[in-house]
């Protein structure tokens, strides 16, 4: 059974496992409704954090393991922004997501990330696939998987119902020929 090279290293982030000590960075990050608005749950509350903490932590230990949620975490402060994730959905395809802090966006962190884990997820984790899905509103995201190489593959009306309303999300992908590809490109 494959499984992810951790820590991640980027440039300037570290992609590492969580630990129960870092409940009060969780709640900093996604007790944030600015952070949450495009996501469909959150923001989170303390209990809600340490739930969410806790699974995390259960998951780490699950074999085969079908997801890493890591901390992300700056290197040079050691200081958690966020949360990044990559989950098995089905064989060979992995969905990618990520959430900063409010104070970090804008100076092209999770680019960083998107990369490293896309690569990660062909290298490591042998996928075929990598896909994420984003609220049409979410422009900043969209924008991330574009820079990361990721396509525009469809559009989903309503395709989830939280927080008392319906989404409308697309679809974006990466297939390792793609990645492969881009790979080569000079
Ligand atoms: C989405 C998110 C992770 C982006 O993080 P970030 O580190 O700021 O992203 P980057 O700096 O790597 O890139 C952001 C890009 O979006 C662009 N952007 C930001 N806001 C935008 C907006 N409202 N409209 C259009 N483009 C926007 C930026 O200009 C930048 O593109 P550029 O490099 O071409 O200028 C961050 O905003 C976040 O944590 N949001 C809340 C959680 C979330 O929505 N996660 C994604 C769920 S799918």
């Amino acid at each position: 059974m494959r499984s992810l090279s951790l820590p991640v290293r980027t440039a300037r982030l570290t992609l590492r496992e969580f630990l129960g000590s870092d409940l009060e960075s969780v709640m900093a990050y996604s007790g944030d409704a600015r952070v949450t608005r495009y996501l469909f749950f959150g923001p989170r509350d303390e209990q809600a954090s340490l739930d969410h903490l806790n699974g995390i932590l259960d998951s780490q230990t699950e074999r085969p393991r079908t997801r890493y949620e890591l901390a992300v975490e700056h290197t040079d402060t050691g200081r958690i922004i966020g949360a990044c994730d990559l989950s098995m959905i089905e064989r060979d395809v992995l969905d990618l997501g990520y959430m900063l802090e409010h104070g970090s966006w804008g100076q092209g962190y999770a680019t960083e990330i998107a990369l490293a884990l896309i690569d990660a997820a062909f290298f490591d984790l042998g996928a075929e696939r990598v896909i994420s899905t984003v609220d049409i509103h979410n422009q900043a995201s969209i924008r991330v998987l574009e820079k990361a190489g990721l396509q525009w593959e469809a559009t989903f009306r309503k395709a989830r119902r939280a927080k008392s309303r319906w989404w409308d999300c697309h679809l974006y992908v990466i297939a390792r020929t793609v990645w492969e590809a881009q790979r080569r490109r000079p």
